[in-house]
């Protein structure tokens, strides 16, 4: 199975030092295949709120090549998930790291804001990947008081994408438009931020005028040395 670009960046992202990863939203599990091919210290578990998902999803990693004690697959919504106890078997123990990938970003900071709340006393990372909203994910997730572990930007089917790692336990600011994410020396950073420059460009010229502070941030990048 070849993974795209995206999800391909993910796998890169997470450290061996995760020995809980749960592929949230998981949809197809491609990602958390990957994990499991390729973390093998890791155990993985597979969570999407749609049943026949999970279903058939179960039905494949049971007749796959991976060990039984090493995966697992949950059907909930992830805004009612509450990590197991330590008293529970599979997923207890370690570093816990969540990913979220593929969802709009209102609906990520809503699924990471959820995670938060019914876990008050955990130590949780977060690996995201929105699609779009990526100011609002962002400011977002630094009201929430998490801080950066690490960010990259990927390009993959002629979209761009942020993927943003970012931990309860990081005092690292997570800046609004993102900041040692961006290398300038390549042509493809330099079109990502000409496009975001472009939409809230259009978005002022509309008239909307809480845009002007967004499009500041993102013309200060461009004062970066190329
Ligand atoms: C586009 S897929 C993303 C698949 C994969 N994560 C990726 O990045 O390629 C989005 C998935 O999120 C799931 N989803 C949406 N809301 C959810 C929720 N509240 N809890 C769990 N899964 C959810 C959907 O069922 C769908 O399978």
């Amino acid at each position: 199975m070849k993974l795209s670009n995206r999800l391909q960046l993910l796998l890169g992202m997470i450290a061996d030092q995760y020995e809980q990863i749960w592929d949230c939203c998981c949809d197809h599990g491609y990602l958390g295949q990957a994990i499991l091919n390729t973390r093998p210290k890791a155990q993985v578990h597979f969570l999407d709120v749609v049943p026949s998902i999970t279903t058939q999803l179960e039905q494949k990693l049971r007749q796959s090549e991976f060990s039984q004690d090493r995966w697992a697959v949950h059907c909930g919504d992830i805004q009612q998930f509450v990590l197991p106890k330590s008293d529970s078997c599979l997923g207890a123990q370690g570093r816990k790291l969540l990913v979220i990938a593929g969802v709009g970003g209102d609906l990520t900071l809503d699924m990471v804001s959820a995670v938060l709340h019914n876990n008050p006393d955990s130590d949780i990372d977060f690996l995201i990947c929105p699609v779009r909203q990526l100011y609002k994910v962002r400011s977002g997730v630094q009201k929430l008081g998490l801080g950066l572990v690490n960010e990259a930007i990927v390009k993959d089917s002629g979209r761009y994408y942020e993927a943003i790692h970012i931990s309860t336990l990081s005092q690292k600011e997570v800046h609004v438009v993102g900041e040692s994410m961006w290398d300038l020396t390549q042509e493809g950073h330099q079109e990502y931020l000409r496009q975001n420059i472009s939409h809230y460009k259009r978005m002022q010229a509309q008239g909307s005028e809480s845009v002007r502070k967004i499009l500041a941030e993102y013309m200060k990048l461009q004062e970066l040395p190329a």
